[in-house]
């Protein structure tokens, strides 16, 4: 998808990060803007710096781990604008623990946010897609944590795997129909966000978690340390996506040097070798 300039993208997460860094450059290519998000405050600060009018932008709280929420955004923005070109499913949250301490609430709120949000949103904007005409694309943002197995993450790295290979299934289905639509996978590594806070928006109905051991503990730090120190940026992010989606390129992985654990862990495999630890 080439031409921007007057269609429509819906972001979720829009109120931080990655995000807001793609509704800013969104906005700035002339796009209309449905933003979503959890944190209702954030997402009004956040909508009211881009340069749009206020036909041109719906803000709204939507807890994307819900159906029923994914279901009225989809709802809302086709009665609003009509169409859907860019769909970016970015919405995420993080925690670190060893594996066998997260509790079921844990696995359940992360697999939540990262993996159901993509699963309800294809399922309730897909079909409308296909269904409108000229072409559109969706971005769903996973991580080289759905390319890699960084110890202390498990859940995380579950969802983001789901979530490169749910793009992957979609983008193969799509191109066997020879649809309009098309699709990319956002695996950054470390860039300087929020996400090391996540807690900070865990719904009620997830409770909350348990203090981290000391192993935990120490993963925690040293994933503080790399978010904060990412050397890429969001506003990184949304341009390599843009290019991306213009190119119809569906890897984005704008850490070009962690292609390397990558091509590890993939010979690990191909050569029946063990885990190298990372
Ligand atoms: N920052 C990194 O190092 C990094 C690396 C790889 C992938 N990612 C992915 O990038 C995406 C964006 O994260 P970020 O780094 O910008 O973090 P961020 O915390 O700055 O932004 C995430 C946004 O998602 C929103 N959110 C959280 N739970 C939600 C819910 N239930 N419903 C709707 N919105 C919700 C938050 O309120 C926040 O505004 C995530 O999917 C994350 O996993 C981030």
């Amino acid at each position: 998808m080439h031409e921007f300039k007057d269609r429509t993208a819906v972001i979720t997460g829009a109120a931080s990060g990655i995000g807001l860094a793609l509704a800013q450059r969104a906005a700035r290519e002339g796009m209309r803007l449905v933003l979503a998000d959890i944190d209702e405050a954030k997402l009004a600060e956040a909508a009211a710096t881009l340069p749009l009018s206020a036909a041109s932008l719906l803000a709204r709280r939507v807890d994307v781990s819900r159906e029923a929420d994914v279901a009225a955004l989809a709802e809302e923005a086709y009665k609003r604008f009509g169409a859907v070109h860019l769909l970016c499913n970015n919405a995420g949250v993080g925690l670190t623990r060893l594996s066998w301490e997260m509790s079921a609430a844990d696995w359940e709120w992360i697999l939540g946010v990262n993996l159901w949000s993509v699963v309800h949103a294809l399922h309730h904007f897909m079909p409308r897609m296909l269904a409108q005409d000229g072409e559109s694309h969706v971005v769903n943002t996973a991580s080289v944590a759905g390319l890699l197995s960084t110890p202390g993450m498990a859940a995380y790295n579950v969802s983001k795997h789901g979530v490169v290979t749910l793009s992957e299934t979609l983008y193969t289905e799509l191109a066997a129909q020879n649809a309009s639509v098309g699709v990319s996978v956002l695996c950054p590594a470390w860039v300087p966000t929020a996400i090391h806070t996540a807690e900070r928006n865990r719904p009620e109905r997830f409770g909350t978690t348990t203090l981290p051991s000391s192993a935990a503990a120490a993963y925690q730090e040293r994933m503080d340390r790399a978010v904060k120190s990412g050397r890429l940026t969001a506003d990184d992010m949304a341009n390599a996506v843009f290019e991306a989606v213009a190119a119809k390129r569906f890897y984005v992985i704008p850490h070009s040097r962690i292609k390397q654990a990558v091509r590890l862990r993939m010979e690990d495999i191909l050569e029946d070798r063990n885990p190298t630890p990372i």
